[in-house]
């Protein structure tokens, strides 16, 4: 098939390259002119995607990323690959779906399925992108993203993947392209009840790492390791699922997504209670993590050198969207310590570069694979956030 995916983000272009190597003839359509000139030297911007397996889709002209929006029209399917995030107020702004949506309106004329991956609200795919397309008789799916950057068990082919269409003729379609790439398709009754199964994934998972950070919290205060007790609840063969805790949670997924939802559940009435005490749990564990350290350095870090180690939002990634570690550095700052970071996969970030792992404090917020634990453990004190390093005070 024709393929055009618009947005060639950590999402977009995944999608892009698997298509590809199956067979497709696709275009990563993007609006950022410095990303696509990269993409089409053979350069990925993700960790999933090597630079050997985009460079083997461009030499073998199955792909090519292009910033010319007359390449939509003429393709059998155009997937939506934006960013979602959310607006000052944390409500949802669906501006870059909106921007998507009408450069479809405008440049398509010959029919397709336009696929929506963009997480979002239940109704968007009819309500945001079909209501605003006018004049075409397009077939409309939702097939919501569920990629986990950076994992290398479960990628795009074996994650089971959602489909919702608006017609028959729009699922059988769908099912068609993304049978050509995915292992496992399940088809659900429509695009709302696929569009609500991601954000309510993403939801599960926030709630149930706030849970666990409260509850670290409380093991603590109670002089009990949270850590043990979690494992060894978790030798429960049922009725128990292991979440470990941490400073907070970052991506764009966990601590976007559910405001998504809490947001749809405002306008039909109904408190989304667990969302917003989720969200508070969670954007106050750096303030936790700081009153620790703090706490575990003699009761004042004045003065002192803190290197804040690892700074993107998980390990073995560079991405630092709403990462915790920027919250943790500021109020470390607050309490008057001179702090640097290390994150050698980041480099540059706020203006500023990774330093050398040193200091008279080391907070590991982070643990990529990389990390010099020798240099780590010469800090004076260690607080580790991940419940990694034996021995070291942390949560
Ligand atoms: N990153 C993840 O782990 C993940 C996982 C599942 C779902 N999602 C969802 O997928 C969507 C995309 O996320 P992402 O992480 O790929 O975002 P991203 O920021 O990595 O990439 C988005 C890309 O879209 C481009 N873009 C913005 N507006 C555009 C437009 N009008 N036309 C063409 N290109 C445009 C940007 O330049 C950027 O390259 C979001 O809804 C997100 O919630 C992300």
């Amino acid at each position: 098939m024709r393929v055009a995916i618009i947005g060639q983000g950590y999402v977009g272009l995944t999608i892009a390259v698997d298509a590809a190597a199956s067979g497709h003839n696709v275009v990563g359509y993007d609006v950022n002119p410095a990303l696509v000139s990269q993409l089409n030297a053979g350069i990925s911007h993700i960790e999933g995607i090597s630079n050997a397996a985009l460079a083997g889709v461009i030499a073998s002209g199955a792909y090519k990323a292009n910033t010319d929006p007359s390449v939509l029209d003429g393709c059998d399917v155009i997937v939506i690959a934006v960013p979602t995030p959310l607006d000052d107020a944390r409500n949802p702004d669906l501006s870059f779906v909106h921007a998507a949506t009408d450069l479809i309106a405008q440049h398509v004329k010959s029919p397709a399925l336009i696929v929506n991956e963009s997480t979002s609200y239940p109704g968007t795919l009819r309500k945001e992108i079909a209501a605003r397309i006018t004049g075409v008789d397009h077939l409309y799916a939702s097939s919501p993203e569920r990629v986990d950057p950076g994992n290398t068990q479960w990628g795009t082919k074996s994650t089971p993947r959602l489909i919702g269409g608006m017609t028959p003729a729009a699922v059988a379609k769908a099912k068609e392209f993304y049978g050509s790439f995915c292992d496992s398709i399940i088809e659900v009754s429509s695009p709302e009840v696929a569009e609500a199964a991601k954000i309510f994934e993403n939801t599960f998972r926030q709630v149930n790492i706030a849970l666990v950070n409260e509850f670290a919290q409380i093991a603590d205060a109670l002089g009990v390791s949270g850590r043990e007790v979690i494992d060894a609840a978790s030798t429960k063969p049922y009725g128990f699922m292991q979440f470990n805790p941490g400073p907070g949670v970052g991506g764009h997924c966990i601590p976007v997504d559910p405001s998504y939802l809490a947001y749809v559940a405002n306008l039909v009435g109904v408190p989304a209670t667990f969302i917003k005490r989720a969200n508070e749990v969670n954007l106050a564990m750096p303030a936790y993590v700081v009153k620790r350290v703090v706490a575990g350095s003699g009761g004042s870090i004045a003065g002192k050198s803190v290197v804040v180690v690892g700074v993107s939002y998980k390990s073995n990634v560079a991405d630092i969207r709403e990462t915790p570690a920027a919250a943790v550095i500021d109020l470390l700052r607050q309490q008057g310590a001179t702090v640097t970071w290390h994150d050698d996969l980041v480099g540059q970030w706020r203006g500023e570069s990774s330093s050398p792992l040193r200091g008279d404090i080391a907070v590991l917020v982070t643990k990529h694979d990389g990390v010099d634990l020798k240099a780590l453990a010469a800090c004076g004190y260690v607080f580790d956030c991940t419940g990694t390093i034996a021995g070291a005070d942390g949560i």
